[in-house]
């Protein structure tokens, strides 16, 4: 379980998916079913859903999310959403780099940290995703991928000015396909990026920076996960789909130590 400094966080990823009937019909059944949850509960829902499922969240303890930002305030960027727009629009939370825009938006390490700067001006709380393929974890590339993709994300910031950034590790071989890093493997992907965040950024954040695993987490695999020390939470894909799902793996379970 995470330390008592870090609250955890589940968050759920639509991607792109659902209608904005089936948006708030999802909304609805999670905010009653995580009034309760030992964590912080977040959606990240299509741009198109943010204001109705705004609505929904209204007063609630759920907090609204957006998948991606671009970085300039406002101009002639067609198809893009700024941080402001995000905000206006009900937000208060942004995935930053998920591997489904690097890998098939070409989206670079340079513009990960481009996001992350104008989501925290503003005051979006960023999730920023990092994570190895299947070829990377092959060839024994993991370490330096992640230490890249957190050097690229993080450096060139004052540590207070990071304070609000959330890490997610996202092992690209898990995401969608069913095979979940195992718990194990989790913890030491979670560890090393701790460590990182260490290195790049100092002490106070390597220890109150939440890093959460996304990669086929369901309802049947949620607990042991959050059973690890440096797992404070999850971002789910699939799993988050579902009312029943999401909010079981938000009600997770972690044994009690020593009990
Ligand atoms: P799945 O839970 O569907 O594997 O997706 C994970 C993910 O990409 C969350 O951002």
């Amino acid at each position: 379980m995470s330390s008592p400094k870090r609250r955890p966080l589940i968050a759920g990823n639509w991607k792109m998916n659902l209608s904005l009937a089936q948006s708030v019909e999802l909304a609805k059944a999670i905010k009653d079913g995580t009034k309760n949850s030992p964590a912080d509960v977040a959606v990240c829902v299509p741009f198109t859903a943010i204001p109705v499922v705004a609505e929904v969240l209204k007063g609630s303890q759920v907090r609204l999310g957006g998948q991606d930002l671009y970085w300039e305030a406002q101009g002639a960027y067609t198809g893009e959403i700024s941080a402001g727009q995000l905000v206006d629009a009900g937000a208060s939370t942004v995935i930053i780099g998920h591997s489904e825009r690097r890998r098939l938006f070409n989206e670079t390490d340079e513009a990960v940290q481009k996001k992350l700067k104008s989501a925290l001006a503003a005051k979006l709380v960023p999730i920023v995703c990092v994570g190895e393929t299947l070829d990377e974890r092959q060839t024994q590339k993991t370490w330096r991928v992640l230490e890249t993709q957190m050097v690229g994300a993080l450096r060139g910031f004052k540590p207070e000015e990071l304070g609000p950034v959330i890490i997610a590790y996202e092992p690209v071989w898990a995401i969608g396909t069913g095979q979940t890093a195992t718990p194990t493997q989790a913890q030491e992907a979670h560890n090393f990026l701790r460590k990182q965040a260490g290195k790049i950024v100092g002490e106070a954040f390597s220890s109150s920076v939440r890093i959460l695993y996304g990669g086929s987490v369901t309802a049947e695999n949620v607990d042991t996960l959050m059973a690890q020390p440096d797992v404070d939470g999850a971002l789910v894909g699939g799993a988050s789909l579902k009312a029943p799902s999401f909010v079981r793996i938000a009600n997770f379970q972690v044994p009690v130590r020593g009990a």
